[in-house]
């Protein structure tokens, strides 16, 4: 029993750690949940209670014009499950990131690439705007790296736009159509089973950042523009579930939302608003961490000085990080440890072998002020296994790099 109850505990704790979002509300809203809250006509709104981790964590109420319920029809579902190759995991990898081919549909154009229990890493160039559906991923939270393209994500929590370095942060269950303005779109995902959330070393009890925290409230970007289409006829959505997607044909519009509150809801963040930690010698990559989740990390490099020791290494030692998978992507500007980079280029330096900058890179590095360097690190506690996708474009002899 006590071990029961130690489980409890510590799965409710883990939860508080990693679950914690700020109060937000928008539209029309009536004064108390659970209560009559009728339209001009009379009738009832349809409240929902969207909530977590068994009604004890964040959740939000919002109200449709329609029952979020009434379904019409679920076609056949269809498996999206990546194919795995399970061999020879542990080699340092180097995978040409812009050569996945680009699609017109979104979903079509999710090309998971590096994969375990914990997450799934996907690489998209979608062309097209998702106008004739719309997309839950209902089991997982996904992160959203927008490398290259512009537009809006509209939600039933309302509209947020995005451009160039945002990341996208969507809570499972979420609803969404990703609108692009132009054709040429980068996407980085990262399909979580657990949630993403703000380191929360970076927060105090009640949720605020603190004055050490790389970025805090103001450059947390909400929902707004809440567009309610109170429409009946048929509406398309992908429900996304353990590798599975089930078409669903719903009766009512999505987004027929009139008001909501709570603390659940997607937001934006600019990589280009993280404010980098710096000292006087090189400092480890955890100071540029900008979110956590219960099997990884999520970091932003950013311009920022260089070391200002008089005797300085720039650039960083050789290092086995014995307990994580490094994913590294690059997202622009010049990268000092690295020879022969190109944005779009993701490195994979796997757990249980050194890696470190290549040749030349830490002498070059020394005496240099600054970098103008932009990168996402994924770092995963359990081994990453390459997708079929990710073998077709790989750089084969990334491993020898080193060499030279
Ligand atoms: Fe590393």
């Amino acid at each position: 029993m006590l071990s029961y109850l130690g489980k409890v505990i510590g799965l409710k704790n883990k939860i508080k750690k990693y679950r914690n979002m700020h109060y937000h509300r928008i539209g029309k809203i009536p004064h108390k949940r659970h209560i009559q809250f009728r339209k001009e006509d009379g009738t009832l709104y349809q409240e929902e209670l969207f909530s977590t981790a068994g009604f004890s964590d964040v959740s939000s109420i919002l109200y449709h014009c329609n029952p979020p319920t009434q379904i019409k029809q679920i076609d056949k579902p269809y498996s999206v499950k990546p194919e795995v190759m399970e061999d020879e995991q542990l080699k340092h990898r180097s995978l040409q990131g812009f050569q996945i081919t680009p699609e017109d549909d979104y979903l079509k154009s999710r090309k998971a690439v590096l994969v375990n229990n914990d997450c799934k890493i996907v690489l998209a160039a979608p062309r097209k705007s998702m106008t004739d559906y719309f997309f839950n991923n209902s089991a997982m939270d996904e992160m959203i790296f927008v490398h290259r393209g512009k537009g809006v994500l509209k939600t039933m929590y309302g509209n947020l736009s995005f451009g160039y370095g945002d990341y996208l942060i969507i809570p499972r269950g979420t609803v969404y159509q990703l609108h692009f303005e132009d054709t040429d779109n980068r996407l980085l995902i990262v399909e979580s089973n657990a949630p993403i959330t703000t380191p929360r070393r970076y927060r105090n009890d009640y949720g605020q950042f603190l004055e050490h925290s790389p970025f805090c409230e103001r450059d947390i970007r909400k929902p707004e523009a809440l567009e309610t289409h109170d429409e009946q006829g048929e509406f398309l959505i992908y429900i996304k579930k353990a590798d599975k997607i089930y078409p669903y044909h719903y009766l009512n519009h999505p987004f027929d939302v009139v008001g909501w509150d709570g603390f659940l809801y997607p937001y934006a963040f600019s990589i280009h608003n993280f404010e980098p930690i710096t000292g006087r010698v090189h400092l480890p990559p955890p100071i540029h961490q900008t979110f956590a989740s219960a099997g990884f990390v999520i970091c932003s490099f950013v311009p920022r000085l260089y070391d200002y020791h008089p005797d300085s290494i720039p650039a960083p030692y050789n290092h086995s990080n014995v307990d994580s998978d490094e994913v590294l992507y690059y997202v622009d500007g010049d990268f000092m440890s690295r020879n022969h980079v190109e944005a779009g280029m993701l490195s994979v330096h796997p757990a249980g072998i050194p890696h470190g900058p290549h040749m030349g890179a830490i002498e070059r590095s020394i005496g240099q002020k600054e970098t103008k360097e932009l990168a996402v690190m994924i770092d995963t506690f359990a081994p990453l296994f390459m997708t079929k996708e990710a073998y077709g474009i790989e750089n084969k002899d990334y491993y020898k790099s080193w060499l030279s």
